[in-house]
């Protein structure tokens, strides 16, 4: 009679044991499976992993946008935007992420970090009433008009002629034109640089909110200054001495 609540009580005690390992025998616990990368749907670990390196931890920037930018996600069309993830941007540091275009991301892990971003960082309202140009240019733009407008909006920091100035780099330079895209620099000028100071296009005169024909005409300038060897000082296409300037 007396070994009966003793077993009983061993038992319970196994119990106990087996339900704090909350796993059956043999099993792996909750948390321990090593997902497949190509499984990973999770936003925070998609961005870390593949994005951050290049646009900052949470998206605020870094040697590329902050996409963490509300201004930037309202202006941003989000169809343009899941491409340029899919595919990249050619003759950019932008990678191709699509397993369709040579990358390692499905389709449904590319959907989750567009998405993400949005529903993440996208602040609904945040243009209210400001009129925001289009996302992407809707003409060629005029060149001869683009130097105009840089004289106005822009010369103040990056200097006369992008050559740099007292608040903003040398964003003439040729190396730096050949390695941003026309939509790059469209969307710099639109969104600005938040997380560097630079203004958007509402900021760069005071008062002067820019057109969309304006922006779209002083990156036609920009695009116009790219030359067929960039930094390379001594090739055919640049043979004027730096230092006779
Ligand atoms: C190796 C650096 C690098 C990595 C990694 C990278 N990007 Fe980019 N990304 C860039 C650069 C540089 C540009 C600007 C390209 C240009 O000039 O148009 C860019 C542009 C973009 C744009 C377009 C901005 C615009 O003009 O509308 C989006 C959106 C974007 N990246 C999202 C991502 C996402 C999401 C990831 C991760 C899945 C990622 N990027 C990873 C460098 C990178
Ligand atoms: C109030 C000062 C100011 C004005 C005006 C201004 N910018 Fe900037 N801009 C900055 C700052 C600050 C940065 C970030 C640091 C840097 O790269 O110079 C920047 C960055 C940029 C960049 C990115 C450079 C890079 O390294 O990635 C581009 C492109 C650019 N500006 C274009 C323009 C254009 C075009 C105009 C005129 C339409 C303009 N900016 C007007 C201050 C200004």
């Amino acid at each position: 009679m007396k070994r009966i609540p003793c077993l009983s009580a061993l038992a319970a005690l196994h119990f106990l044991l087996l339900a704090a390992c909350s796993a059956p025998n043999g099993q792996p616990q909750k948390g321990s499976e090593v997902v497949a990368p190509n499984q990973v749907v999770d936003f925070d670990t998609l961005f870390k992993e593949n994005c951050s390196g290049c646009h900052g931890a949470d998206g605020r920037g870094g040697a590329s946008i902050p996409l963490a930018n509300p201004v930037y996600l309202a202006v941003v069309d989000e169809n343009a935007m899941r491409k340029i993830v899919a595919d990249g941007v050619r003759g950019t540091s932008m990678p191709a992420f699509a397993q369709s275009a040579g990358g390692l991301l499905t389709d449904e892990q590319i959907d989750a970090i567009a998405s993400g971003i949005f529903s993440r960082w996208g602040r609904k309202g945040i243009l209210d009433g400001a009129n925001p140009p289009s996302y992407a240019a809707k003409t060629s733009g005029d060149v001869a008009r683009g130097e105009i407008v840089f004289g106005t909006y822009c010369a103040t920091c990056h200097g006369s002629e992008g050559k740099g100035g007292p608040k903003g780099s040398a964003i003439g330079n040729d190396s730096f034109l050949a390695l941003v895209s026309d939509q790059g620099l469209r969307t710099i000028v639109i969104t600005g640089r938040p997380d560097l100071g630079a203004p958007d296009w509402r900021g760069n005169a005071p008062g002067k909110p820019m057109s969309d024909q304006e922006i779209t005409d002083v990156v036609a300038w920009l695009a116009s200054r790219r030359v067929a060897s960039p930094g390379q000082p001594y090739s055919a296409s640049n043979h004027a001495n730096p230092l006779e300037k």
